[in-house]
């Protein structure tokens, strides 16, 4: 099969998680990035993180990258290009362009409708017909990212970002994107013969993501919809077979103490429809919990403890110094030797109070989630 150059985005500060986890499914040196990891492989190398990748956001063909300084140079480089053998006559498609970089003299809107001009013009040129666009619902979607004078150009191969499961039945307020939840568990270093609660479960993304992995269940293969299997290029046989080899790696009968508490019924009962749509009701248990009263109810010991309090700036907790406290206090007292990984945006405080009570900080991680700074904290007892 033919190689090809591709990119892989993900969260800002899991890069080299996300490559790790490239490099696992395909057995393919990478290459880590801003938020971004770059490979060259075939297509099923490009398929199969598609379907299995837990902390890939879209994997994109990269069609060119260059140094440019004018709107010209753009439209120059994406004219130059074939894109006959990409893109069905009757498939409509968008082009989506991100600048990170403000000395170019020109914005991402014009960036996409010069790149778009120059895709329409150069099919035309070599078929004689006029592509359409659909900004809204495109069969097609080709990406543009500019930063530090370099663009790059590249053909989605993904559709909607991996983040979005196929199991948000519900989605909650403050949810937890599940490429972060799954690498909070690579991080703690649960394994799948291990146990795991995460006390202020919201809507379960983290519960959930463990047991997809404990289950080998591919996130991506589990959704309706993934641009791979519409492209042009991609043999729909070849497809099917990939797909049956994935199904079979499938372990449905795989089971661990999962659990998953919150305080808020409303947010256990969205939990437990996520886990049934995840297909995972046999070994996830949610309950319903007061996470600060930890020590007066739970009666055995998870070997990790995986968490997402509330940020303190979307809640309404009025101090969150003392609800961090009183859990970490609970949770020494309930599980002392229970490893510890927490997701905040205020990592002072919270390694301080780890280590007033006892904790040895393992690592800690700063990622960009949204607009927020946040930490990873993993500590043991
Ligand atoms: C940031 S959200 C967790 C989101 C979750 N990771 C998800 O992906 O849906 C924090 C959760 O902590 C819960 N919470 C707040 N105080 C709590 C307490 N004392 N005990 C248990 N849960 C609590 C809230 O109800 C909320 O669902």
């Amino acid at each position: 099969m033919e190689y090809f150059e591709w990119f892989a985005t993900t969260i800002s500060g899991l890069e080299d998680l996300a490559a790790r986890e490239i490099e696992e499914l395909t057995g393919l040196p990478t290459q880590p990035d801003v938020g971004k990891v770059f490979f060259e492989g075939t297509i099923e190398h490009a398929a199969k993180i598609n379907y299995s990748s837990t902390m890939v956001n879209k994997v994109y063909l990269l069609l060119e990258r260059e140094e440019i300084q004018t709107l010209e140079d753009l439209y120059n480089v994406a004219r130059r290009l074939d894109y006959s053998w990409l893109i069905e006559p009757n498939q409509t498609f968008a082009v989506k362009a991100e600048r990170h970089d403000k000395k170019l003299p020109f914005t991402s809107i014009n960036a996409a409708a010069s790149i778009g001009r120059a895709i329409i013009e150069s099919f035309a040129e070599s078929t004689k017909i006029k592509l359409r666009v659909d900004l809204d619902n495109p069969d097609l979607e080709f990406y543009c990212l500019l930063r530090d004078s370099k663009m790059f150009l590249g053909l989605n191969t993904t559709g909607e970002s991996l983040h979005k499961r196929y199991y948000k039945a519900y989605s909650h307020r403050a949810g937890l994107q599940s490429t972060i939840a799954s690498a909070m568990i690579k991080i703690s270093g649960w394994g799948k013969n291990q146990s795991l609660l995460d006390p202020m479960c919201g809507g379960g993304t983290i519960p959930i993501e463990a047991a997809i992995k404990l289950k080998n269940i591919p996130p991506g293969f589990m959704r309706r919809e993934l641009d791979i299997e519409k492209l042009k290029f991609v043999d729909s046989l070849f497809i099917q077979e990939l797909r049956k080899k994935i199904e079979e790696s499938i372990d449905r009968d795989a089971l661990a103490e999962i659990v998953g508490s919150d305080v808020s019924p409303k947010s256990a009962e969205y939990a437990k429809r996520n886990v049934e749509a995840a297909g995972v009701s046999d070994t996830v248990r949610i309950e319903v919990r007061d996470c600060l009263k930890i020590s007066e109810w739970l009666n055995w010991e998870p070997s990790h403890v995986i968490t997402n309090p509330p940020y303190g700036v979307r809640m309404n907790i009025g101090n969150i110094v003392e609800f961090y406290s009183r859990f970490i206090e609970n949770i020494r007292r309930a599980s002392p030797n229970s490893r510890l990984t927490v997701i905040v945006s205020k990592p002072k405080t919270l390694t301080s109070i780890l280590r007033e009570n006892n904790y040895r900080i393992v690592s800690t991680r700063e990622i960009m989630y949204g607009r927020l700074r946040t930490v990873i904290i993993s500590a043991e007892g």
